[in-house]
C-alpha cells in the first residue's frame, strides 16, 4: 500500500461481522470464512477494530493486555491463520492499537492505584487534588467532563483524557514507553501490514501539568452546554513532545522488509494542522483520520468545509477518510435528506472513494445500510449512553452484518447475538443485494472496480473546486489526467455551472444514470446524481 494510491481499508467491527462458532459474537475465524466477501468487493486491506483482552465496558478500548487477545475472538493461531489467508489473497491486515489509554481493570493500574511506592506507581499519570479538594488543573476530556479521576486508595486524581474508566498511560515513564515498543513488534511480528494507533494526539501531556487557557469563541456559543470547546487545549493533547515517541514508533515499523505502516485516529479542535505534523511534516505516520471530520458531517456542506481546511494547510497532510464508523449513526441515517434511500447511499460511497489518502469503509456502509433500531432494554453501549447527554448510544450502528435475507439473525449467528441483528435489515441483506445488479452493494463493488481503473482517482491530488449545502463539485488531478467530480446529494434536480473546456468529455459512472453537460457546461443533475468528466489535455 502506497498512501498516494489511495487503498480501501474495509473497517471490521469484529463482535458483529460474522460468528464462526455460534456463540453469538463475532469472531476472527468468521472473518476467515468471510474472505472471499473481500476479493469479491474489490477492497484493498481490512481494518480491524480491537481485538485484544478487555472487560468490554467500551468494547475493546478499554485493554486489559496489550499483548493479549480477547479470548471470544479467537487464539493466537487463528490470528496468524487470519493474517496468512488475508496476505494469500492480497489483503493486508491492519489493527486498530489502543495505547494511549488502558483499562482500569488492567494488573498495571491495579497496582499503580494501590499505593504511591509501587513499583508502577509512575505507569499513569496521578496528582494530588488542590487544597480545595478539586482536580489539579482544568483539563476537560471531549465530552466536557474534567479529565480527572479521584481513586480514593491512592488518594489521588488520575487523568483520563477519554473515558474515565480508560487511565493515560504516562509516556514519560521509560519503562510504559518499552513495554508499548514491546507490544508494537509483537503485533508487527505477526506479519500485520501495520496499526492504527487510536488517540495519537493524547500521548504526551504537559509534564508540568498547567492549565489550559481559555478560547474565545462567538456570542452564540454557550460555555456551560460545550465547555470543552472553550478551552485551548494546549497542554493536555496534542504535545510537540508526542512526535518524538511517534517518530520512534516509525522507526520500529521502517525496520521490517515490507515497511509496515502506521495510521493514526485523532480528536483535536484543530486537527488537520495535526494531521500535517503528523504524515507530510514528520513523516511519523502514513496517514492519519480525524474523529470530528467527515464522520460527524450531516452534509456536503460541512464536507466541503471540511475538505477546505484540509487543503488549506501548510503541508497537505495525508488523510484517512471515512463517513462512518463504530462510534457514529449510520451515513444514509444521519446524513441531510438521505432518509435510507439507496440511491443517497450511493452518492455518499461516490463522495467517500473520490477523495484522495486512505479510504476505511465501515462495514455496512456497502450496503446503504442504515441505522439500527435497538429496543432500549437490549442496548449495550450503556458508557456512550451514561457520557454523553441526549444520547442512544452506539449501538446503532454496531448491529450484526446482515448476511442472509431469510436466515436466524440474518445468518450472523446460529445463537442469538450480543446486540439484535435488526430484522428490517433483511431487505439489505448481502445474498440479496448479491442477486440485484442495481443494489448498492453491485455499485460499490463496481466503484471500487472504476476507481482502479482512473489513475488520478488513485494517485490524484484533490481539490474542492465549489459546494453549497447540497453540491460539490471537486477535482482530482494526476499529471496526464484531471477528473471533476461534481455531486448533487439532495432530493431535488440540481443546476451547476462548470466552465468547463469544450473539449471535456463525460465518464460514465458504473450504475448511475449519465449526465451530459449542456452548452457552456451546465449540468443538470438528478437528485442523488453524480457526474465525473475528463478534462482532455490538447
Ligand atoms: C475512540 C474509539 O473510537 C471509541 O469507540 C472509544 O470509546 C474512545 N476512543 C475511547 O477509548
Amino acid at each position: 500500500m502506497k498512501p498516494s494510491a489511495s487503498p480501501i481499508l474495509y473497517h471490521i467491527y469484529v463482535r458483529s461481522f460474522y460468528d464462526s462458532n455460534g456463540d453469538g459474537i463475532g469472531d476472527l475465524q468468521g472473518i476467515i470464512e468471510k474472505l472471499d466477501y473481500f476479493d469479491w468487493l474489490g477492497v484493498d486491506g481490512i481494518l480491524l477494530s480491537p481485538v485484544f483482552e478487555s472487560p468490554l465496558s467500551d468494547f475493546g478500548y478499554d485493554i486489559t493486555s496489550l499483548r493479549g487477545l480477547n479470548t471470544e475472538y479467537g487464539d493466537m493461531a487463528t490470528f496468524t491463520k487470519l493474517v496468512a489467508e488475508a496476505k494469500n489473497r492480497g489483503l493486508s491486515v491492519m489493527l486498530d492499537f489502543v495505547a494511549n489509554h488502558t483499562s482500569s481493570k488492567h494488573p498495571w493500574f491495579i497496582e499503580s492505584s494501590a499505593s504511591a511506592t509501587s513499583a508502577k506507581a509512575d505507569w499513569y499519570i496521578w496528582a494530588p487534588a488542590k487544597n480545595d479538594g478539586t482536580p489539579p488543573n482544568n483539563w476537560l476530556t471531549i465530552f466536557g467532563e474534567s479529565a480527572w479521576r479521584w481513586h480514593p486508595t491512592r488518594g489521588q486524581y488520575y487523568l483520563h483524557n477519554t473515558l474515565s474508566n480508560q487511565p493515560d498511560l504516562n509516556y514519560r515513564n521509560p519503562d510504559v514507553v518499552r513495554e508499548l515498543n514491546k507490544s508494537v513488534r509483537f503485533w508487527l511480528d505477526t506479519g500485520v501490514s501495520g496499526l492504527r494507533l487510536d488517540s495519537v494526539n493524547l500521548f504526551l501531556h504537559d509534564d508540568k501539568l498547567r492549565n489550559n487557557p481559555p478560547r474565545h469563541l462567538g456570542w452564540q456559543d454557550d460555555a456551560r452546554t460545550d465547555p470543552y470547546r472553550y478551552q485551548s487545549q494546549r497542554y493536555n493533547i496534542s504535545r510537540p513532545e508526542n512526535i518524538h515517541l511517534l517518530k520512534q514508533l516509525r522507526g520500529i515499523a521502517d525496520g521490517y522488509d515490507d515497511k509496515k505502516w502506521l495510521l493514526g485516529s485523532l480528536s483535536d479542535p484543530s486537527p488537520y494542522a495535526v494531521i500535517d505534523r503528523y504524515t507530510s511534516e514528520s513523516d511519523a505516520l502514513d496517514a492519519a483520520n480525524v474523529f470530528e471530520s467527515l464522520s460527524l458531517c450531516h452534509s456536503v456542506g460541512q464536507v466541503g468545509e471540511q475538505l477546505d481546511d484540509f487543503m488549506k494547510s501548510v503541508h497537505p497532510g495525508i488523510g484517512c477518510w471515512s463517513t462512518g464508523n463504530h462510534d457514529i449513526a449510520r451515513t444514509v441515517s444521519r446524513w441531510q435528506d438521505a432518509n435510507n434511500q439507496p440511491e443517497a447511499a450511493k452518492l455518499l460511497l461516490t463522495m467517500l472513494m473520490s477523495l484522495q489518502g486512505v479510504i476505511s469503509l465501515f462495514q455496512g456502509e456497502e450496503l446503504g445500510l442504515p441505522e439500527a433500531d435497538v429496543p432500549p432494554s437490549l442496548r449495550r453501549d450503556l458508557f456512550g449512553k451514561q457520557v454523553i447527554a441526549n444520547y442512544v448510544g452506539r449501538d446503532g450502528c454496531r448491529t450484526p452484518m446482515p448476511w442472509l435475507s431469510e436466515a436466524e439473525n440474518l445468518g450472523f449467528s446460529a445463537s442469538p447475538p450480543w446486540l439484535p441483528a435488526d430484522p428490517t435489515h433483511s431487505e439489505y441483506a448481502i445474498d440479496k443485494q448479491q442477486q440485484d445488479e442495481s443494489s448498492v452493494l453491485h455499485f460499490t463493488r463496481a466503484l471500487l472496480y472504476w476507481r482502479k481503473q482512473h489513475v488520478a482517482m488513485q494517485h490524484g491530488a484533490c481539490r474542492v473546486l465549489a459546494y453549497n449545502q447540497t453540491l460539490m463539485v471537486l477535482e482530482r488531478h494526476h499529471e496526464e489526467q484531471t477528473l471533476i467530480i461534481a455531486l448533487n446529494a439532495s432530493n431535488n434536480e440540481a443546476t451547476v455551472r462548470l466552465n468547463l473546456p469544450s473539449d471535456a468529455k463525460s465518464l460514465s459512472l458504473p450504475h448511475m444514470a449519465d449526465a451530459v453537460p449542456e452548452n457552456h457546461g451546465v449540468l443538470k443533475l438528478l437528485p442523488w446524481q453524480a457526474w465525473v468528466g475528463e478534462l482532455v489535455r490538447s
